[in-house]
């Protein structure tokens, strides 16, 4: 069995990540000089960066460079009707209780016992209501039940609902999908784990339409072609693993989902789900609408309902995996410990550091030359504070892949830099005139 294959533990706790994430600029916790917003998370500068990688690779991924997908960018408030058509008035729902002792609330099927997890009395709680998870707003002056809108719960339906402008606008034939990155908002009971659940979120989603006769075989094939992606960005094998859905936890439109799990520093969870929503969702926007919403396949000259592959991943969820599974602390050249981030370099949010030896007049000049030229090309940091073994250490804990370093040699003999990797730590020689293609090599799959 190869090293991947092999099954791994979390690589560290959550209380590491977080700690490290805060100390160096990825994620901060939402209007935090006011004590907070539960379920919200603002993304640093680092983090930002980080973000739109995952965005961009998987956009790449599904959309670029295949020839039967297309993107697509929909409004997050739609009609209210949506929601009626879609179910999610009636049924998207989590059973709430609250705790009659010491008034703390929970989701009822997240209770193992009748003991409250916050003040630890049995027997406390309220029978279950349940409580609708979309969040609303209203639209225009008047506050009422005339002008209510939702903060989408998922992106999907803003997909279905232009099922007929994107087939018209592209002449597309069967098989084909359309893929959307976008926020989506649930009023979760209980926000909790960092970015893993959070009540603002953003997701990125792919309905894939087919023949009714295809979509066991097509859901199949999304199911693998998700999995290689998790691998081409990295992802530890081990850490991965596909749950088929019991046919009582399927949500309303499902026929069957597929859940990829990940081992995340609190146990296994849901990372994405990829789930074969039949014709629910054309069927019943079609019902709802009163507009046609079919197929017509001109070669067997019959109108049908397209079924449809959902493979959905959340943006956060996923970084949070990419954080987590890269994270490592090990030893250094000199036997001291190290905290590395070993991120793919498409996901890293900085390609590069430059990174004079010294602060001496007689090295900045180039070292700035070099620093401006490669900004250019990548996300590039310019570092020439403390000692270069410490610079190495903070761009090991970011996840940059490679620093570059200027020293007197460069300046004063052969005007060539040392280019020293995060995972290997080796360092390699390279003139200055062939040094974006030298870091371009090394910066595999990295998209621009
Ligand atoms: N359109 C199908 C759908 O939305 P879902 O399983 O409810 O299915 C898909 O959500 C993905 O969205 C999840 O696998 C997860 O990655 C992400 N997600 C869902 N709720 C989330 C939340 N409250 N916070 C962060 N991510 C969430």
């Amino acid at each position: 069995m190869s090293e991947d294959a092999v099954e791994l533990k979390p690589s560290t706790d959550m209380e590491t990540l977080v700690s490290l994430c805060k100390r160096r600029g990825f994620l901060f916790q939402s209007s935090e000089i006011y004590g907070g917003l539960a379920g919200a998370w603002d993304y640093g500068p680092l983090g930002v960066e980080m973000k739109n990688n995952v965005k961009r690779a998987w956009w790449r991924a599904n959309i670029q460079e295949r020839d039967d997908m297309v993107g697509l960018d929909a409004a997050i408030l739609m009609h209210p009707e949506v929601w009626r058509a879609s179910g999610h008035l009636d049924t998207f729902t989590d059973p709430m209780v609250d705790c009659r002792n010491c008034k703390s609330r929970f989701r009822a099927d997240e209770l193992d016992s009748d003991r409250c997890p916050t003040c630890e009395q049995r027997g406390q709680f309220t029978e279950p209501r349940m409580f609708n998870l979309m969040l609303r707003t209203f639209v225009g002056p008047v506050q009422d039940e005339a002008a209510t809108v939702y903060l989408r719960p998922e992106t999907a339906a803003g997909i279905f609902v232009n099922f007929e402008n994107v087939l018209t606008t592209t002449r597309r034939k069967l098989p084909f999908g359309v893929g959307q990155i976008g926020k989506s908002f649930r009023n979760e009971i209980t926000p909790r784990n960092f970015i893993f659940r959070t009540r603002e979120f953003e997701q990125m989603e792919i309905e894939y339409f087919c023949r009714p006769e295809d979509s066991v075989r097509m859901h199949e094939q999304w199911i693998a072609d998700r999995m290689a992606w998790y691998g081409r960005f990295g992802m530890k094998k081990g850490r991965l693993r596909l749950r088929p859905h019991d046919p009582e936890e399927l949500s309303h439109y499902s026929r069957g989902t597929s859940d990829v799990e990940y081992l995340f520093p609190i146990g296994w969870a849901e990372l994405e789900g990829i789930a074969n929503r039949g014709d629910f969702d054309l069927t019943q926007h079609a019902k709802f609408s009163g507009k046609d919403l079919n197929y017509f396949d001109d070669e067997r000259s019959e109108h049908i309902v397209p079924h449809v592959i959902e493979p959905s991943l959340g943006v956060d969820r996923c970084t949070l995996a990419f954080l987590a599974d890269s994270y490592a602390e090990e030893v250094d050249e000199k036997g001291e410990k190290r905290v590395v981030l070993r991120l793919h370099p498409a996901i890293a949010p900085m390609k590069v550091a430059v990174l004079p030896l010294s602060r001496n007049e007689k090295l900045t000049p180039t070292a700035r030359d070099i620093y401006a030229r490669l900004r250019k090309h990548w996300m590039v940091q310019y570092d020439d504070a403390q000692s270069i073994g410490r610079r190495y250490r903070r761009q090991d804990e970011i996840g940059t892949p490679l620093c570059v370093t200027v020293d007197f040699q460069t300046v004063e003999e052969d005007q060539a830099v040392t280019i020293r990797e995060r995972d290997s730590m080796a360092q390699v020689r390279v003139p200055i005139e062939g040094l974006v293609e030298a870091l371009r090599e090394r910066l595999v799959d990295v998209a621009g």
